[in-house]
């Protein structure tokens, strides 16, 4: 059994997500964290929300709550949701959580031993209005790379480039608005990463199977003599981990915190730490599958995210593991995608533009929304929601496709021979070639879902699912019943199996549909169909009852549509 450990970029506590945040880590992690386990596979998969930094100050001042008592309710409110997604992690932990304060602390600590850490006094813009010093998203201008008006102080969102307040062009304040900013000295922790260039540089080379869209990125940061300069790792907040050294002070560092970079993805680890302890487990549960010391050297280790976060993926947090020291585990492979427009336009969160997470599941179940965004994942470059699309899909591949089979053949065989399994005899021709046209399908999905093609791999699982139509469609056994019943019953008899091979198969995409088609069947066995195919699917046998479930997924009507179109073409308040 191998085992697998799977993290999705952890989301930014700040408020609900979109869509495009949705499609672009958790719900392809979600999808490989299901394909594993349904391969028999152990797997440890881990997100949380990232609590510290400006964004939840500012969302939670405009809240006018204390930042706190918001992480805490908006933790909540994103777990719900996420569960509304079917979500399966094993833990949903918090960056604000003791074990990561304890483990940021220790990686702070044992870099500073490592002489990776300098200490530099330096000018950082103040806010004489606001009466205090404004990092990142505490400042907004125009972007000195690409001239976009609202690029934040740490990062422009229109060309992903990381930047430094002090860059940024007609700068000011987003708490007051005020331009009556000055620079002025503070003293700040850097991680000297630029000392490991050749060492990153050696392990992205050596990363040779990783998607272009991920070594493209790092090698960019690697190459144009910006992205591995020394990054600060502290800020003048007063909102996130403390900053000390290991378990003793800093001195000259009193009152500041890490920044939230450095502190998030060290949360992948305390996520871990978290769900042990949630589970009343011991230390080396989590640590054998964080400490190639202690058990995790046969882990596998993927990450999703969406391509803003691959320099701290690929860089950054690299550099701090590495920098360690320590035997922790470094990530084996880098999923990252492309973003997801939304009609015409970007989704937005600071300006409420798209359908957000809460709003999808309020007009239609999980797995509709799920079907859409991994069989349209942004991969090889970014994809555009469209309401036509979105109801096209969804009227096509799941209600025509799937639904209708599953729907034809149970309500036939109630028909015909009521609703247990009906016998027959062995099968003929055409299903043995059915069986070995659907053996190789089933291989290449495999193939496809194991190198986390996701596009593909749900193209592949329409294909499996067309050819059960046009199995039934060219079996006729509503035909075949008036001449030969014992053929008929057969066929329907493999009909009913599929539904099952379906259920298995599509469980990773649509585990809602996948546990409604089970339950109609009246079956618990998700086994995965390894080895000889014709076999596994004699897996209800004759007098096996079962029940015609209810439809699977409704068809998107042209007035519901206009409606969700009209209804989600504004901005969201
Ligand atoms: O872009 C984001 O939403 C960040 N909150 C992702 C952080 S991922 C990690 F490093 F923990
Ligand atoms: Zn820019």
């Amino acid at each position: 059994m191998a085992r697998h450990l799977i993290t999705s970029a952890i989301p930014y506590i700040n408020g609900i997500k979109h869509l495009g945040n949705l499609v672009g880590s958790q719900l392809p992690a979600d999808l490989y964290a299901r394909y594993q386990r349904g391969r028999g596979n152990e797997v440890l998969f881990l997100c949380a929300t990232d609590e510290h930094g400006t964004p939840a100050e500012l969302a939670a001042a405009k809240a006018g709550k204390p930042v706190a008592d918001y992480c805490a309710e908006m933790h909540e409110v994103q777990a719900r949701i996420a569960q509304g997604f079917r979500l399966s992690f094993d833990h949903f932990g918090r960056s604000s959580s003791p074990q990561n304060h304890r483990l940021t602390q220790h990686f702070a600590g044992r870099l500073a031993e490592a002489g990776l850490i300098r200490e530099v006094t330096e000018k950082q813009m103040y806010s004489r209005a606001d009466g205090r010093f404004l990092p990142d998203r505490y400042i907004e201008g125009t972007c000195p790379n690409c001239g976009f008006e609202s690029a934040r102080g740490d990062q422009c969102d229109n060309c992903t480039k990381q930047l430094d307040p002090v860059d940024l062009i007609n700068p000011r304040s987003t708490i007051s608005g005020s331009t009556d900013l000055e620079q002025r000295e503070t003293k700040h922790l850097y991680l000297r990463q630029s000392t490991m260039r050749q060492q990153l540089q050696d392990w992205i080379d050596s990363k040779t199977d990783w998607p272009i869209l991920t070594t493209s990125i790092a090698r960019k940061w690697l190459n144009d003599g910006d992205g591995l300069q020394d990054r600060g790792i502290t800020r003048d907040l007063d909102w996130g981990i403390p900053v000390r050294k290991g378990d003793q002070d800093w001195p000259g560092m009193e009152g500041k915190v890490f920044y939230v970079w450095f502190d998030a993805p060290i949360e992948y680890i305390a996520c871990g730490a978290e769900w042990a302890e949630a589970n009343g487990l011991d230390a080396p549960a989590w640590e054998r599958w964080w400490r190639t010391d202690k058990g995790a050297s046969d882990v596998t280790y993927t990450q999703f995210m969406g391509k803003d976060n691959v320099p701290f993926h690929t860089l950054s947090f690299p550099a701090t593991i590495l920098g360690s020291g320590e035997p922790w585990k470094l990530v084996d492979y880098i999923k990252s995608f492309n973003y997801l427009n939304y009609d015409g336009g970007q989704f937005s969160t600071s300006r409420g533009r798209g359908v957000f997470m809460d709003q999808a599941l309020d007009i239609l179940p999980a797995d509709y929304w799920r079907w859409w965004l991994l069989s349209h994942a942004p991969e090889s470059s970014d994809a555009e929601f469209t309401w036509e699309n979105f109801q096209a899909s969804v009227n096509k591949d799941l209600a025509d496709v799937l639904g209708n089979f599953v729907s034809r053949i149970t309500k036939f065989c109630r028909a015909k021979f009521g609703e247990a399994v009906p016998e027959g005899g062995a099968w003929g021709e055409q299903e043995t070639a059915l069986i070995e046209t659907l053996t190789a399908r089933i291989r290449t999905y495999e193939a496809l879902m194991d190198a986390m093609e996701v596009r593909k791999s749900a193209q592949e699982l329409r294909a499996i699912w067309v050819l059960g139509n046009e199995y039934l469609q060219s079996a006729a056994p509503w035909v075949t019943i008036k001449e030969d019943p014992e053929r008929a019953a057969m066929q329907t008899r493999l009909g009913l199996n599929l539904i099952r091979l379906y259920a298995v198969l599509s469980a990773p995409f649509i585990p809602d549909a996948s546990a409604a088609m089970l339950a109609a069947l009246h079956s618990d066995d998700a086994a995965w169909p390894e080895g000889d195919l014709g076999a596994w699917l004699g897996a209800l046998p004759a007098d096996h009852t079962f029940t015609v479930p209810e439809v699977l997924f409704g068809k998107i009507t042209d007035e519901q549509r206009e409606d969700w179109q009209t209804r989600f073409a504004g901005i969201r308040t």
